[in-house]
């Protein structure tokens, strides 16, 4: 994406978060130096997707140890950083992931480097997490863009491009691949309610690339594989369990059942980072329900008759037998899956 970074850290340590609420109409930034407020710019969705969350959150925690005057304090700082982000949003496993990244680090070089240079070595791991997410996001792209050959009107859900991962993305990653290689006619994008991630995240990205779009209505699948007019759907993924059991954005689910009944290929696109290999199936899988307003409200105006409740899981859960392929940086992966 030509323009905005979605997190920008100097090099003289200021931390800048794009608040993504407020795009596409307003660009701007969230400076972040301290660990609550980086916590609260995940917990409150101004940064998210998946892999971002985890970049974000080891740059959080580096902002939480990188004061500390002795080892002991820095232990403390860390403890308190890693026990605030860790609690932000339960379901994208990246960010446990990339937490426990920073602290094997940590632990391995605590007792080897000095106070100062183990400091810059937490600093220079946080953001090895991003340079890394970058190269993974292209080789998704490169593997999807091959194994959706010769489909050219894909739908997507969500936000899975650089909004997402801080690279490419991932199944945006696929579709910007697909779109450079010639083999791409049109994205049709999900609005994603409630946080409206496709009709604003997802169309902003498209439009900086110059690739063509429909908006459709969360709702909307069914008419369309009917009339014919998606040959494959590819989305993101905020945890995958060792079979291949998917959690991602609510509606996912959804969308994959529609395409097993109309038999269109459904494609799931992550990195490694958000496979968990420690539970076997979805089961397992923490759902993160969130704020009901966020659903009542929209655009910060209630349109439901007053006292209304809502019921808001903001990720579902689809088995793996629905999943056509798994794409990580490793390749293509088909059912059954053994991660
Ligand atoms: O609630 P969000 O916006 O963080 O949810 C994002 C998604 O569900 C994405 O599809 C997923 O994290 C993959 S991002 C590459």
């Amino acid at each position: 994406m030509d323009g905005y970074s979605p997190i920008i850290l100097t090099d003289d340590d200021r931390f800048y978060i794009l608040d993504q609420r407020k795009l596409p109409a307003v660009v701007e930034y969230i400076e972040a130096n301290n660990i609550n407020s980086v916590c609260k710019a995940i917990k409150d969705m101004a940064v998210r997707g998946a892999p971002l969350i985890g970049i974000t959150a080891a740059i959080g925690l580096y902002f939480g140890i990188k004061d500390s005057n002795s080892l002991d304090e820095l232990n403390a700082q860390f403890h308190k950083a890693y026990e605030c982000l860790s609690k932000t949003r339960p379901t994208a496993v990246n960010l446990f992931w990339a937490l426990d990244k920073m602290k094997r680090v940590k632990n391995e070089k605590e007792l080897i480097l000095p106070l100062e240079k183990l400091i810059k070595k937490i600093r220079a791991t946080a953001i090895s997490i991003w340079e890394e997410q970058k190269k993974v996001d292209e080789l998704i792209g490169e593997a999807g863009s091959e194994f959706l050959k010769g489909k050219k009107r894909i739908l997507t859900h969500c936000n899975t491009g650089t909004l997402a991962t801080g690279g490419i993305g991932t199944a945006l990653g696929i579709i910007k691949t697909m779109y450079k290689k010639g083999e791409l006619e049109l994205v049709y994008v999900d609005e994603t309610r409630p946080y409206l991630q496709g009709m604003r995240l997802t169309a902003f990205e498209l439009k900086q690339e110059g690739i063509d779009y429909k908006i459709i209505t969360d709702n909307s699948c069914g008419m369309l594989f009917k009339k014919k007019l998606v040959d494959a759907v590819v989305v993101g993924a905020d945890r995958i369990a060792k079979n291949g059991d998917t959690a991602n954005k609510i509606g996912t689910y959804c969308l994959a059942s529609m395409c097993k009944k109309h038999g269109i290929t459904f494609v799931v696109a992550a990195p490694e980072s958000t496979i968990d290999r420690t539970i076997k199936s979805m089961d397992e899988i923490p759902v993160e329900e969130r704020n009901k307003e966020e659903v009542l409200k929209i655009a910060g105006r209630y349109l439901t008759p007053e006292n209304s409740d809502a019921l808001y899981y903001s990720f579902d859960l689809t088995e793996a037998e629905l999943i056509s392929a798994i794409i990580t940086e490793r390749g293509v992966f088909k059912h059954p899956y053994n991660f």
